[in-house]
């Protein structure tokens, strides 16, 4: 039982239990970076605070908002739980909130554990015979789950029961165990790394989308209220341009600015105190930070607009390969800054013009 213990959602975020190996810093040299969309322990007073609470305060994410406001509603009627959910995209667009919301609006508890933290058959089984009826048990990083724990989990999906064998050998028997009715939420970076039998148990599976500047700009504002910070439309706009259609990293740059704000400029952030601030902490017009330059400037003048394997990137980088693909690539491929092509990575004419270089392949 030590993969998780609060039953308050908050409380989980307040001591990290529920994303064990966010923290690993060992783990993954994106630390360095001070804009990682990854969760960092900067972000967890911040977390606290302006996670909304509410399917109305969500912002953004229309589609799948309207989706699940009605698949809510139906389970409430028929008194029945929720099915199954998963939730993917990139770092930072709100899966864990919108997890919590949903055991929100549903009324229910939430346990939330995390792929990675869980070790041991005997670790899912304790936390599926722990829930009660109608609980959300979220597991983050649900692609990390390993594949002998993952059959643990396939029964307990879809008939609520957990197989269990007792002893060794030929003597060995099996039992099978009903627990209660819960509803699974898991989020993943990367649905194509859910194995085919895990993804087919999800009933409802949606994918969160880059937010768009005026969504950004929203979400800022209601920080700002929430941070008690004066800011203007134009102010926020400007931090919303820059920061990479994500949610983790606008709060992340509004309280930056804002520290910057408190020093240089009266508490208050209109659109040049938002540019000087986020100049000085080197975020650029597009919102790319010192790593994402980096890669373009490989990509671009190092290699001259050839195709470059993942693996080379990564080396020159002295990243891992993994980091690349799930942290840095995303929203530059999305930018159209860089493509994915079978011969490797290749610098678009838009990242030539980004980095002020002619665009001549020839
Ligand atoms: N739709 C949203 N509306 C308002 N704030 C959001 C929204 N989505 C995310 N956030 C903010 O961004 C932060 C990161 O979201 P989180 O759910 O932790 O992302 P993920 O789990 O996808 O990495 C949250 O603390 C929350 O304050
Ligand atoms: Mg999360």
């Amino acid at each position: 039982m030590s993969v998780w213990e609060a039953e308050d959602f908050d409380a989980e975020a307040d001591n990290n239990s529920f994303g064990v190996d966010v923290f690993d810093h060992s783990k993954k040299s994106t630390e360095k970076r001070g804009l990682t969309p990854e969760f960092t322990e900067d972000d967890l007073g911040l977390d606290r605070s302006l996670r909304p609470r509410k399917l109305e305060d969500y912002i953004g994410q229309s589609r799948v908002k309207e989706n699940l406001a009605v698949l809510i509603a139906a389970a409430r009627q028929r008194g029945d739980t929720l099915d199954h959910l998963l939730f993917s995209g990139p770092p930072g667009l709100g899966k864990t909130t919108l997890s919590s919301v949903v055991a929100n609006e549903l009324g229910a508890n939430i346990k939330a554990t995390s792929g990675p933290a869980i070790e041991r058959a005997g670790d899912l089984a304790a936390i599926l015979t722990n829930l009660e009826v109608g609980d959300v048990l979220f597991i983050d990083e649900i692609h990390r789950l390993n594949r002998a724990i993952e059959e643990v989990l396939y029964p307990a999906m879809e008939d609520f029961v957990l197989d269990i064998v007792i002893g060794k050998g030929p003597a060995a028997q099996s039992l099978r165990l009903d627990i209660p009715r819960f509803t699974l939420v898991g989020a993943t970076t990367r649905t194509g790394l859910l194995t085919g039998p895990l993804r087919d148990r999800f009933g409802i599976a949606f994918r969160l989308d880059y937010y768009n500047e005026s969504e950004l700009h929203d979400i800022i504002v209601r920080s700002a209220t929430i941070l008690d910070v004066e800011i203007d439309r134009l102010g926020a706009l400007e931090i919303a341009r820059r920061s990479r259609g994500t949610p983790r990293l606008a709060n992340r740059l509004l309280k930056r600015v804002r520290d910057f704000a408190a020093v240089r400029a009266d508490n208050n952030i209109t659109i040049d105190v938002a540019k000087e601030a986020l100049t000085f902490f080197e975020v650029d017009e597009l919102g790319l930070d010192t790593m994402d330059n980096k890669i373009l400037e490989l990509l671009v003048t190092t290699f001259g607009g050839k195709p470059v394997g993942l693996n080379t990137l990564a080396n020159a980088l002295g990243e891992d390969a993994e980091s690349v693909e799930d942290v840095y690539e995303p929203y530059l491929l999305q930018q159209g800054l860089i493509q994915r092509t079978p011969k490797g990575r290749i610098a678009t004419q838009r990242a030539f013009a980004h980095r002020g270089v002619p665009y001549d392949l020839s």
